[in-house]
C-alpha cells in the first residue's frame, strides 16, 4: 500500500531543485513577469495563465508547439484554452482570413460571410434550426440564461459543481471548492438565488433539483472540461434529456470545448444526445478572438425575433458590436468546412487520446495506483485522487496531497511540455497532436511517478 502523504511530500521535496532549473531556463520570462506586475494585476492577463513562481512568457505559436521568449519549445496542450483544434495558426485558415480582411475587418453591416457560415453550421451541429453569434463562451452563456428563462417563464437554472461557463453572474458558481456560494467578489448572493447546483454524473440529485425547482433549464457540460475532463458516466446524459423532458425543463448542453472537438457536431453527436440549445465558443471563431454562439430548436430561438416580438421588452436581448464581424466569420467557416470534410481526423485522434489514457493508467496502477485518467475523444484528465474521480468534487477532495499537481506542472514545463492548469490536470490537444508528442507525454510523466515514488 502506498504511502500517499509521503508521495506528496516528495514531490515538495523534488520542486525545490526544479524551481531552481526552471529561474535558470526562463529569464526573460521572468523579466517580463516583474515588468507585468507593475501593469497588470498580478502581472497576468488572466489568473488561469500564472503558475508558480512565475508565468511563462509565449511569443509564437505555430502547429502543436509554442516557444516562450528565452526560445525554449513545448509541445503545447493547451492549443488557446482548447481553440486551436488543428493546431496553431493553420496556413488555410490565415490565407482565407487575409483575403476576407482585404474588403474590411469589422464592417458592422449585416455581410454574406455570416449567412454561409450560420447555413455550414446548422448543418454540421445537430438540430441547430437558429442560431446567433457572440464575442466569448461567457456571453453565447448569459445570452442563453436569459432566453431560457424568457421561453419558459421560469426563473431556477440548474448547473453541475465543477461547471465552468464564463464569468457570467448567474452561472459564477460552484465552480470551485467548496461550491457553494458566489466564485466572485462583487457578486451579491441574490444573483445566484435561483442557481441550483448539483453533482455532476448524479442522475438522483438532478431529479431531486427539479422536483423541488421548477427549473428554466438544465446547463451541463455534455463532458466536464474546466472540472478536470471528466466524462459522463453511463446514461447520464441520455437521463438528462429524460429528466429535463418529463419536468418541461430545456437542456442546454455548453459546447464551448466540446463543439467540434468530440466530433464536428460535438458531444450532441458523440454520444447521440440532442440538446434543446447549445453554447459554442472557442473552435467556432477558426481561432480568432471574439468567438461564440448559441442556437438550437427554432421555436426557442424564434423569441428573438425582432420583426414577431417589436416591443424589446417581449424578446430577449442580444447584440453586440463585433458579433458577425468576417473575421471570425471567415477563419470558422474555413475551419469549420475543413473539420466536416475531414471526419477521419477525429477516428485517428479520439483513439490516439483514448490509448494514451489507457497507458498512463497502466503506468498509475504499476506506481501503486497513485493517479487516474478521465476523459473523452481528446478531452483528457489525469487526477492524483485515491479513486477515479465521477465528478468535480472527488477530484478536488479525494486527493493524495496539497503539492503534487502543481510539480508535475513544473516538471513538465522542464521537460518541454506545456498546459494549463497547475491544479488540475486537464488536457485540451488538437487533433493534430502526433503518436511521437503523446508518447513523449506519456514517458515524462513515467519518469515523474518513478521520482515522487522510489526510496
Ligand atoms: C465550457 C465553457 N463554457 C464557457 C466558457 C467561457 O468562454 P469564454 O472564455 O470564451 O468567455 C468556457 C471557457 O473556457 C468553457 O470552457
Amino acid at each position: 500500500m502506498v504511502d500517499f502523504s509521503k508521495v506528496d511530500s516528495r514531490a515538495e521535496e523534488l520542486a525545490r531543485s526544479l524551481e531552481q532549473k526552471y529561474l535558470e531556463r526562463t529569464r526573460r520570462s521572468r523579466e517580463l513577469f516583474e515588468k507585468s506586475k507593475k501593469v497588470l494585476p498580478g502581472g497576468v492577463t488572466y489568473a488561469i495563465r500564472y503558475f508558480k513562481p512565475y508565468p511563462l512568457f509565449i511569443s509564437k505559436a505555430e502547429g502543436t508547439r509554442v516557444w516562450d521568449v528565452d526560445g525554449n519549445e513545448y509541445v503545447d496542450y493547451w492549443m488557446g484554452h482548447g481553440t486551436h483544434i488543428l493546431g496553431h495558426a493553420p496556413r488555410f485558415v490565415l490565407e482565407a482570413v487575409a483575403e476576407a480582411m482585404k474588403g474590411g475587418t469589422h464592417l458592422g453591416y449585416e455581410n454574406p460571410y455570416a449567412v454561409e457560415y450560420s447555413e455550414l453550421l446548422t448543418k454540421v451541429v445537430p438540430g441547430l434550426e437558429l442560431l446567433r453569434f457572440t464575442n466569448s463562451g461567457t456571453e453565447a452563456n448569459m445570452y442563453v440564461a436569459r432566453l431560457v428563462r424568457a421561453y419558459t417563464k421560469r426563473k431556477y437554472i440548474i448547473k453541475v459543481e465543477g461547471g465552468w461557463h464564463g464569468g457570467y453572474d448567474i452561472l459564477h458558481t460552484a465552480v470551485s471548492p467548496p461550491f457553494v456560494g458566489p466564485e466572485s467578489a462583487g457578486l451579491p448572493e441574490e444573483f445566484i438565488r435561483y442557481t441550483i447546483a448539483v453533482p455532476y454524473n448524479d442522475v438522483d440529485s438532478i431529479e431531486e433539483a427539479l422536483k423541488k425547482y421548477p427549473a428554466a433549464a438544465v446547463i451541463v457540460e455534455p463532458v466536464l472540461g474546466a472540472g478536470g475532463c471528466i466524462e459522463p458516466l453511463g446514461n447520464y446524459l441520455k437521463e438528462l434529456r429524460e429528466l429535463t423532458y418529463r419536468y418541461g425543463s430545456l437542456l442546454v448542453f455548453d459546447e464551448v470545448i466540446t463543439g467540434f472537438r468530440l466530433a464536428p457536431g460535438g458531444g450532441q453527436e458523440f454520444f447521440n444526445v440532442k440538446a434543446d440549445l447549445v453554447v459554442l465558443g472557442k473552435v467556432i471563431g477558426g481561432g480568432f478572438a471574439g468567438a461564440g454562439a448559441f442556437g438550437g430548436r427554432s421555436e426557442i430561438m424564434e423569441l428573438l425575433d425582432h420583426l414577431k416580438y417589436p416591443d424589446p421588452r417581449s424578446r430577449p436581448f442580444h447584440g453586440g458590436t463585433f458579433v458577425g464581424n468576417p473575421v471570425n466569420m471567415v477563419a470558422g467557416y474555413t475551419l469549420v468546412k475543413y473539420l466536416h470534410e475531414n471526419r477521419s481526423l477525429y477516428e485517428n485522434a479520439n483513439s490516439l487520446w483514448a490509448e494514451f489514457r489507457r497507458s498512463v493508467d497502466r503506468v498509475c496502477e504499476e506506481f501503486g495506483r497513485i493517479c487516474w485518467t478521465t476523459g473523452a475523444g481528446t478531452m483528457t484528465g489525469i487526477h492524483f485522487t485515491r479513486v477515479r474521480p465521477r465528478n468535480v468534487r472527488e477530484a478536488y477532495e479525494l486527493r493524495l496531497g496539497k503539492h503534487v499537481e502543481h510539480v508535475y506542472h513544473l516538471y513538465s514545463r522542464l521537460n518541454n511540455i506545456l498546459y494549463i492548469s497547475e491544479k488540475l490536470i486537464h488536457l485540451l490537444p488538437s487533433l493534430t497532436h502526433s503518436k511521437e508528442e503523446i508518447d513523449l507525454f506519456t514517458k515524462t510523466f513515467t519518469s515523474f511517478l518513478a521520482d515522487i515514488t522510489k526510496g
